[in-house]
């Protein structure tokens, strides 16, 4: 199996090397991944060419609306959906509003949305909300406090479900849960699955036919890109459904479901983010020329979770070694997030601490409100540590030493 080569990789990020986070070891990318020089190039270019108009007419025309499918293709090939079907807008929490403002039209007293506690709120609160105005009831599905993982769907669901919303991964714990599953109970009793994707697709290649999501939605700014969100979902599907929109603006699907210009430049950037996912792994180039880009983001996939694995597996294993530190959930599959605490110590001083030690580790519940308060941990949360595909072995090391110092000066 090719392994990542973490030297080239981590040369594509300026932001390890210089400015003012230079040097420091970036836990923090479930909140937001850095970029790489690509990205920002490509969103450069895209502002300075004076895109203004899509068309057909003029060469700029043409290339506005290339970037645009470009975007498309791009955003299709990282969810396995047809381009068709990709929507893109100002955050995944927006398009998650419109979404659930749009199918809500069709539900009314005695119709059933589940949420789950586990989710980050951009994937409950918009559902409740859409819920309590149509009347609809909303039935929660729990997890187990002490391994994070998931409850069965089967025992909120009914005749009267609509829709399931589900996370693919635990922006907290890091738990994967079994969405194909929970989708096929979901289906079996009528219901549609959106599925929040955001945390999953910066670890793992992330396949809409497989999860079974008849919506799935993503955040490219988690990986390598600007900060966008993107539903997709099957454009037969977006056929049966009218959102608000203006009058002038297009009917046609998927652009029904964007409000106002779209940001040419940053899709230019998500182009470029999905290109660099994709070589995240260095890919021989064969006699027809590169592989197709889904299987270049397969393999790359691939390797980011061996490398990902490793890092994690060292972590868990130091981090377990320590006395005083907790480590919240256990979930059996995951990705390479943790949520810890130190006893007696407040979650942002531990991370002040940290910071002591050239480590950025961030404390809080990061709006998935639900899954701390039901953890135990209230509003606070934990601190959070994210691996990234520029993780390093030493980064590991220096964050494992900084809280051995913070334990040890307990005693
Ligand atoms: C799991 C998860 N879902 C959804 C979101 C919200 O994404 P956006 O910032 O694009 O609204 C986040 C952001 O942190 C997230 O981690």
């Amino acid at each position: 199996m090719a392994a990542l080569d973490l030297d080239r990789v981590r040369a594509w990020f300026p932001a390890l090397w210089s400015g003012p986070g230079a040097g420091e070891a970036r836990f923090d990318g479930p909140g937001g991944s850095l970029v790489p020089s690509r990205v920002a190039d490509a969103v450069a270019d895209a502002m300075t060419a004076g895109m203004c108009q899509r068309g057909s007419l003029t060469p700029l025309q043409r290339r506005t609306e290339e970037t645009v499918g470009a975007a498309r293709a791009a955003l299709g090939d990282l969810l396995g959906t047809d381009p068709r079907g990709v929507v893109v807008g100002r955050s995944m929490t927006a398009l998650t509003f419109e979404m659930a403002r749009t199918l809500a039209q069709g539900w009314g007293p005695g119709d059933e949305v589940v949420v789950t506690r586990l989710d980050h709120d951009s994937n409950i609160r918009p559902w409740v909300l859409a819920a309590q105005r149509a009347g609809a009831t909303v039935r929660w599905l729990d997890f187990d406090p002490v391994t994070a993982e998931l409850d069965d769907v089967r025992g909120v669901l009914s005749e009267r479900t609509r829709l399931v919303a589900v996370t693919a991964a635990s922006n907290l714990f890091g738990t994967r849960p079994d969405v194909a599953a929970i989708s096929a109970a979901a289906h079996e009793v009528g219901a549609l699955v959106y599925v929040d994707a955001v945390h999953l697709a910066a670890h793992a290649l992330v396949d809409r036919a497989a999860l079974g999501a008849d919506l799935v939605a993503c955040s490219p700014y988690k990986f390598f890109g600007p900060h966008l969100g993107a539903v997709a979902a099957d454009p037969a599907l977006l056929e049966t459904l009218q959102p608000d929109k203006l009058l002038p603006s297009t009917d046609a699907v998927p652009e029904r479901f964007e409000l106002g210009t779209l940001p040419y430049e940053l899709l230019a950037g998500v182009t470029a983010s999905v290109e660099a996912l994709a070589d995240l792994l260095e890919q021989p180039t064969h006699e027809g020329g590169e592989l197709p880009r889904r299987e270049r983001l397969a393999a790359s996939m691939t390797a980011l979770e061996e490398h990902e694995d490793a890092l994690l597996s060292r972590l868990l294993e130091g981090l377990d070694a320590l006395p005083g530190v907790r480590v919240h959930g256990s979930p059996a599959r995951r990705t390479p997030t943790v949520l810890l605490s130190v006893e007696g110590h407040d979650p942002v001083a531990v991370q002040e601490h940290l910071v002591g030690h050239g480590v950025l580790a961030p404390a809080g519940s990061f709006y998935a409100l639900e899954a701390s308060r039901h953890a135990g941990l209230g509003d606070t949360g934990g601190v959070r540590v994210g691996l990234s595909p520029y993780s390093t072995a030493e980064e590991v090391e220096r964050l494992l030493t900084g809280l051995a110092t913070l334990t040890s000066s307990q005693e």
